[in-house]
């Protein structure tokens, strides 16, 4: 009897969880490994927002909310939406979830029937495919061109009538890398004419150096229509145990997430909900020394790495791609571990086979040493 779905095995292993054991094992022997491959920052949540959470506990935020969200937060969702992203929805145009990771799970619930594709630009975030393919749809994954955006011309051949979607991740995961204004157009104008939805991952929307950021949406009302945004706390105030994401989008397709939604987790915890009403309206002023570090480990980063390793300009996010005489990924990575105790996610997770990635979310004390190590570890393979 095989009591496993075909869904669950559907799901391969990954090779980061692999090598992060592998640098726990070490470290636990007492190596000093430096680890490159987190994907959150080390900041810790401020004493402010703890305090806040407390409070909302003791005035009774401990019951279900609505299953869209407090109404509350999603009134602060459309405010902030409305000043940062020039775009207007309704509270009700919004469900808060249980992490951005959990709104896409919730869309593609929403929208997709079996065998719909969703064209996925590669290099991608390593969970667009599995949620994608759990939910039911089939990847399709798109080329990318000299500067790591998507391949226009390859993004027109892959759409088909089963297209249902496609993600854009601006700033971008693992490249770091931003969409500028006339590129969204470009994006936006194949969009509508083909009359799919875009789902715009903008996590990392405040992580962003030198640069505006713009939502997809905000450009006019008919990509508006298509988009749905996804955004969150996680990344951007440093929140990523208290597990809230949203989206905004069409009322239809809010009415349909929070059904869904309604049906599986009820709604994200209350106290991490009533915490980011707070989180969300004094973000800026909490988290900008958190911005201002990140770019100063950033600008280190590319100014000491040797001039040998080769990378698409990170203007976004926390993170760099890293190529070094299109050495395999695998092999880098692994090699990077055992001679030099450096731990980095190689790119075959995100789609390329000749690059790995770095994250910079580690302190700046590490970040020096993990750069000697790089460095060493090209001179001795030139
Ligand atoms: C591009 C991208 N989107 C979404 C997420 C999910 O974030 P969370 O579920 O913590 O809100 C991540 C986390 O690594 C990410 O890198």
């Amino acid at each position: 009897m095989e009591y496993l779905s075909e869904r669950a095995k559907l799901l391969k292993p990954s090779a980061t969880m692999a090598l992060n054991r592998k640098a726990k094992d070490m470290k636990s022997n007492g190596l000093d490994v430096i680890n490159l491959t987190v994907g959150e920052p080390d900041f810790q949540t401020p004493e402010e927002i703890i305090d806040y959470a407390y409070k909302a506990m003791k005035d009774g935020y401990t019951k279900y909310t609505e299953e869209k969200g407090l109404k509350e937060l999603r009134e602060a969702i459309c405010e902030k939406i409305e000043k940062e992203n020039k775009l207007k929805y309704e509270p009700e145009d919004i469900v808060v979830s249980n992490g951005a990771k959990h709104s896409l799970f919730n869309i593609f619930l929403a929208i997709l029937n079996p065998g719909d594709e969703v064209i996925i630009p590669i290099p991608y975030w390593v969970s667009y495919p599995a949620i994608v393919s759990i939910c039911g749809g089939v990847p399709v994954f798109c080329k990318y061109n000299e500067e790591f955006k998507i391949d226009l011309d390859d993004l027109k051949e892959k759409i088909t009538k089963r297209t249902k979607a496609l993600i854009l991740n601006s700033p971008s995961n693992p490249t770091g890398i931003v969409y500028e204004k006339d590129e969204l157009e470009r994006l936006a104008e194949i969009i509508v004419s083909n009359r799919i939805l875009c789902i715009s991952d903008e996590v990392y929307e405040k992580i962003i150096f030198d640069k505006e950021f713009i939502s997809i949406g905000s450009l006019d009302k008919e990509i508006k229509d298509l988009t749905i945004l996804v955004n969150g706390i996680s990344k951007t105030f440093a929140m990523t145990g208290w597990r809230i994401g949203y989206t905004a989008s069409k009322r239809e397709i809010a009415d349909a997430i929070g059904k869904i939604q309604g049906q599986t987790t009820s709604a994200p915890s209350t106290i991490s909900q009533k915490s980011s009403v707070f989180a969300i309206r004094e973000g800026e002023r909490l988290f900008k020394n958190m911005i201002i570090e990140f770019k100063r480990r950033r600008d280190f980063l590319i100014e000491n790495l040797t001039k040998e390793i080769k990378y698409p300009y990170p203007f976004g996010a926390f993170y760099i791609f890293l190529n070094f005489k299109d050495m395999n990924s695998n092999k880098f990575a692994e090699r990077l571990l055992t001679e030099k105790l450096v731990a980095v996610v190689p790119g075959s997770e995100f789609g390329v086979d000749n690059y790995i990635r770095i994250s910079y979310a580690v302190n700046m004390k590490q970040i020096k040493k993990a750069v000697d190590r790089i460095n060493e570890f090209v001179k001795e393979n030139q």
